[in-house]
C-alpha cells in the first residue's frame, strides 16, 4: 500500500464547505468490504471503493470516482492508496485467552501420541501447569508477553480482541493478569475475569469452596479491571449450578456475561447461557437443536472456535445449524497455551468454511460484524459512517483468497484508529502523522 500526505496535492477550495472534513483517506480499494449488510445480501461491498477518516472514526465510504467531491483531506492528512487491493473491517476476535506465561509443547506432542486433553487435565497437567507458570510471572513480564502477542494479531489483521484471565486462579494473579492484558497498546481490547476457569491445585476436591473464593473475593477485586464475566462450565471444570453461581455474582458486580459450554462434552452450559441471557456462549461443540431455539430466544451469540477442535483433534461446533436456527455467529480464535496456540483469525476462517461448512462471505462475517456482536459493540467490525476507522488491507484483491490461500499471511497493511499500526506486514511504530 502507498502512503503519502496531501500537501501539494491542490486542493479544490472553491467547493470545500459541501465537503466533509478529513485526516484520513484511503482510496484504490479494488473492492471495499464495508460488513454493513450480512452475506446473504453481500456484504455491501463496494467496488473501487474509498473512505475518509477524521480523529479515528470514519466520515464517509463510497466509491472512489465520488471522493474528490465529497471529501476533504485536511493538507497534513494522510492518504493512503490500497492500489486495487482489497480492504475490510479488522478482525474482532471475542475469544482469546492472552495474559499466560509458559508453553505446553511437550504435552501437545504427548496428544499427538494419544494421550487424552481431559488425561493431561486430570493428572494436574494442562491448564493448571499454565497457572503455575502464570503465578511466577511478574506483572511486567506477562505485560511484554501480551505486547508481543498483540503485535502477532495486529499483523494478522485483528484489531479488537477479547483477552480472558483464568491462568492466575488466586485474586492477586487474576488482577495482575487483567492488569497486565491492559498493558498501552493499539489492539482494542475487552477485558473478561475467567477466575472460574480451573480448579487450582491447592483446592483440588473442594470445588465448592474455590467458588466461594471466586465470588466473595475475587469478583469484587476484579470486576473493576474487566467488562466480562466468564466461566469454564464442562466436564472436569465446574457444573450448571456452580457456573450459575459465578455469573449471578458476575452480574451483580456490573460484569457482562459470556460462558465456555459444551466444549469437551454436553455440559449444560448453553441452556444455562439461554436461562441467564448471556451475551455470548462459546465453543458448544455438542449443542444440541433444542439449545439453539433457547439461545435464540434469549439472544445469546454463538461462538465458534475451530482452532481448538482442530488442536483437540475432536467435532466442530455445529455453525451451520446456529445459522439455520437464526443465531448470530461469531468466529473467534480462542488463543490460548493448550487447545488452540494460535493468534492468526485468517486460519480460523479457513478453518469454518473447510470443517464447518461456512462460505468464504459467512465466516469473513462471523469473523468482523459477528465478532463485535459478540462483544455488544456496535463501533467496530463494519465500515461505516460513524464506525472507528479499524480496516486491514489484503496483499490480494479478492477477500475470498483468504480461507483459499491458507498457512501464510494475507494482510498487508492495518489501520487502527485513522493510524497505521502495520505497515507492509511489518508491526509499525512511529507516529504517522507530521
Ligand atoms: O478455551 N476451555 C477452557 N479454556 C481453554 C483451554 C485452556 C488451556 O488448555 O489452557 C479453551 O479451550
Ligand atoms: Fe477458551
Amino acid at each position: 500500500m502507498q502512503h503519502g500526505h496531501a500537501e501539494g496535492r491542490g486542493a479544490d477550495s472553491a467547493t470545500t464547505t459541501a465537503k466533509v472534513a478529513a485526516d484520513l483517506v484511503l482510496r484504490g480499494a479494488g473492492e471495499l468490504v464495508t460488513m454493513s449488510v450480512p452475506p446473504a445480501a453481500g456484504l455491501g461491498v463496494i467496488a473501487g471503493g474509498a473512505l475518509a477518516a477524521r480523529d479515528g472514526v470514519i466520515v464517509w465510504v463510497g466509491r472512489e470516482a465520488e471522493l474528490p467531491q465529497a471529501v476533504d483531506l485536511a493538507a497534513d492528512g494522510l492518504e493512503l492508496d490500497a492500489q486495487g487491493c482489497c480492504v475490510l473491517p479488522g478482525f474482532v476476535d471475542a475469544h482469546t485467552h492472552v495474559p499466560f506465561a509458559g508453553s505446553r509443547a511437550d504435552e501437545y506432542g504427548e496428544r499427538l501420541g494419544g494421550v487424552s486433553y481431559a488425561d493431561i487435565l486430570a493428572r494436574g497437567g494442562g491448564i493448571n501447569r499454565t497457572v503455575t507458570a502464570t503465578r511466577q510471572a511478574s506483572e511486567g513480564e506477562l505485560a511484554r508477553l501480551c505486547t508481543e502477542r498483540y503485535d502477532s494479531m495486529l499483523r494478522y489483521g485483528t484489531t479488537t480482541a477479547e483477552v480472558k484471565s483464568g491462568y492466575g486462579l488466586t485474586t492477586a494473579d487474576e488482577a495482575k493478569q487483567l492488569r497486565a492484558a491492559a498493558v498501552a497498546h493499539p489492539l482494542r481490547r475487552e477485558l473478561t475475569f475467567l477466575g472460574a476457569h480451573f480448579v487450582p491445585p491447592e483446592y483440588a476436591g473442594r470445588d465448592d469452596a474455590f467458588i466461594d473464593l471466586v465470588c466473595e473475593e475475587m469478583i469484587p477485586a476484579c470486576a473493576p479491571l474487566a467488562r466480562w464475566c466468564d466461566v469454564f462450565c464442562d466436564q472436569g471444570a465446574f457444573t450448571v449450578d456452580q457456573s450459575r453461581r459465578v455469573l449471578l455474582e458476575g452480574r451483580a458486580a456490573g460484569l457482562g456475561l459470556r460462558i465456555h459450554a459444551d466444549e469437551l462434552a454436553r455440559s449444560g452450559g448453553a441452556r444455562l447461557a439461554a436461562e441467564l441471557g448471556c451475551v455470548s456462549a462459546e465453543h458448544l461443540i455438542h449443542a444440541t437443536w433444542e439449545e439453539i431455539a433457547a439461545m435464540k430466544a434469549a439472544g445469546v451469540v454463538a461462538v465458534v472456535l475451530p482452532g481448538t477442535s482442530y488442536t483437540l483433534g475432536c467435532e466442530y461446533a455445529p455453525a451451520r445449524a446456529f445459522l439455520e436456527g437464526g443465531l448470530t455467529l461469531a468466529l473467534a480464535s480462542d488463543f490460548n497455551p493448550g487447545s488452540c496456540y494460535c493468534e492468526n483469525l485468517q486460519l480460523m476462517i479457513s478453518l469454518a468454511c473447510q470443517q464447518m461448512r461456512l462460505t468464504p462471505d459467512e465466516a469473513l462475517y462471523a469473523a468482523t460484524a459477528g465478532g463485535a456482536a459478540a462483544l455488544r459493540r456496535d463501533d467496530v467490525g463494519v465500515l461505516a459512517v460513524g464506525k472507528r476507522c479499524d480496516f486491514a488491507v489484503l496483499v490480494s484483491a479478492n477477500r475470498r483468497e483468504l480461507p483459499y490461500h491458507f498457512g501464510v499471511n494475507l494482510v498487508s497493511d492495518v489501520v487502527v484508529a485513522g493510524g497505521v499500526v502495520v505497515r507492509d506486514g511489518a508491526r509499525f511504530r512511529q507516529e504517522v502523522r507530521p
